[in-house]
């Protein structure tokens, strides 16, 4: 590569903080736009108002402005074709096109993928939202508990409900035919067996034919220390993740990944972009627990600190199909990636609150921003999820301890983290 690129980046949270602050470092980046972006982003790059939901806005920016290559963020636009669009308008776009994002937008879509192409995942069944006594019925032959309810579409994260016995099956049931869980995602509905074991991810780079893993990580998507309480979009995150062995990781690529990307080409819908298998790692191995389009968010963030390629680069390979020439080349460190909240979170919270301490905090670790805004010179609060503390190491500890030693340094009032990140990780090394 030898030209250099303007990019329009479409997102507003630490992932695409995380993302433009690694684009930034290329030596290939022109222009960087980011859309809506947030105070983070600016530090590298111009943060514009588009509407990402308005496919021909985001085209007419991108020809004004002579954009050679838009990144996605976040799974929304994707599914709703983002990238078919701008390739039709002769943009280049990384992430899926709305038929393969499918594998996200729609849980019914990606167990009958699944169960075509042998890779392994929980039994299931699918019903529609006029089949909910149907429903009732195969949970009751079945009488195993924890039973797993989850909405067909896109639901942030709350379209999912593990069920320990037949009442709260029925109480679910009932919320999701009335709409009052999850408005529109609960057209179709998965029940699925529930998997015991524990949770990792792996985030893989397609160009539709060729893929690599890129690394692997694991969340904590509870609110509360011990994995208690309601679930959240993730509270932190660590990378590599000890539980992910050289073995098991050969029999996920084995298993999982290659089947994947050689079933979408089989099935005409070519998976091109990031594509984020969260597993289960069961008695009887790896299992598949969700797919989605995109990257994590908070794992994002630990992640592409360990990446030592060239981002740019790899992102036009992808989108050349020549993901084949590139070797993902990691750093041998560990991360550690301590989500700041705001109290309430994720039920009702307040915004607006001062922000101090950021800059003694990057002594230790990186800071990247969620849920910021500035307004006459302060930074304030401005969501659920307010800042991305990430530390690193020569060892998980190590990575743990900076992380924390960064998070106490930032004050805001009502300022809530978990303790316990990466604390699974340290009793496996
Ligand atoms: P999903 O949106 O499908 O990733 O589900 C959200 C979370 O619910 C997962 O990260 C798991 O913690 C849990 N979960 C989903 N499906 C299952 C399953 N079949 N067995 C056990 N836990 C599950
Ligand atoms: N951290 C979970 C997700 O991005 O879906």
């Amino acid at each position: 590569m030898d030209s250099s690129y303007n990019v329009l980046l479409i997102g507003g949270g630490g992932r695409e903080h995380a993302i433009a602050w690694k684009l930034k470092q290329s030596k290939h980046l022109g222009n960087l736009f980011i859309t809506p972006g947030n105070p983070g982003t600016e530090q590298a790059g111009v943060n514009v108002k588009i509407d990402a939901s308005n496919f021909d806005e985001v085209t007419g920016f991108c020809k004004e402005h002579q954009i050679d290559l838009v990144v996605v963020g976040p799974e929304a636009p994707l599914v709703d074709g983002i990238v078919d669009h701008l390739e039709e308008n002769k943009i280049a776009a990384f992430g899926p096109k709305q038929s393969a994002a499918m594998l996200e937008g729609s849980k019914e879509f990606a167990k009958e993928f699944m169960l075509r192409y042998n890779i392994p995942t929980a039994d299931f069944s699918a019903f529609s939202s006029d089949e909910f006594d149907d429903a009732l019925s195969f949970v009751q032959s079945k009488d195993t508990y924890p039973i797993v309810l989850k909405a067909d579409g896109l639901a942030g994260g709350k379209g999912v409900f593990i069920c320990e016995n037949e009442d709260e099956v029925k109480k679910r049931l009932n919320e999701l035919k009335t709409g009052s869980a999850v408005s529109g995602a609960a057209d179709r509905l998965v029940i699925e067996e529930f998997m015991e074991g524990e949770e990792a991810s792996v985030f893989v780079i397609s160009d539709g034919h060729t893929s690599h893993i890129i690394h692997n990580a694991q969340d904590h998507k509870r609110i509360g220390e011990g994995d208690t309480g309601l679930n959240t979009g993730g509270m932190g995150a660590y990378s590599p993740a000890p539980v992910l062995t050289e073995d098991l990781l050969e029999q996920v690529r084995q298993e999982i990944v290659e089947p994947t990307i050689t079933g979408m080409q089989l099935d005409e819908s070519a998976y091109s972009g990031i594509l984020y298998v969260g597993l289960m790692i069961t008695e009887n191995g790896p299992k598949v627990v969700e797919y989605n389009c995109r990257f994590g968010d908070p794992e994002c963030q630990v992640i592409l600190p360990s990446l030592e390629n060239d981002l740019l680069d790899l992102i036009v390979a992808a989108v050349e199909q020549r993901l084949d020439e590139v070797k993902i080349q990691l750093d041998s460190a560990y991360r550690c990636c301590v989500v700041l909240a705001s109290e309430g979170y994720p039920e009702k919270y307040e915004k607006g609150k001062e922000i101090t301490g950021i800059e003694s905090a990057t002594e230790e670790s990186l800071i990247f921003h969620a849920g910021t805004r500035t307004k006459n010179g302060k930074l304030l609060t401005n969501g659920g999820r307010v800042l991305n503390v990430v530390g690193s190491g020569n060892t998980l500890k190590e990575a743990i301890d900076n992380a924390y030693a960064g998070a106490e340094k930032v004050h805001f009032d009502g300022c809530y983290f978990r303790r316990d990140i990466g604390h699974k990780g340290l009793q496996k090394v």
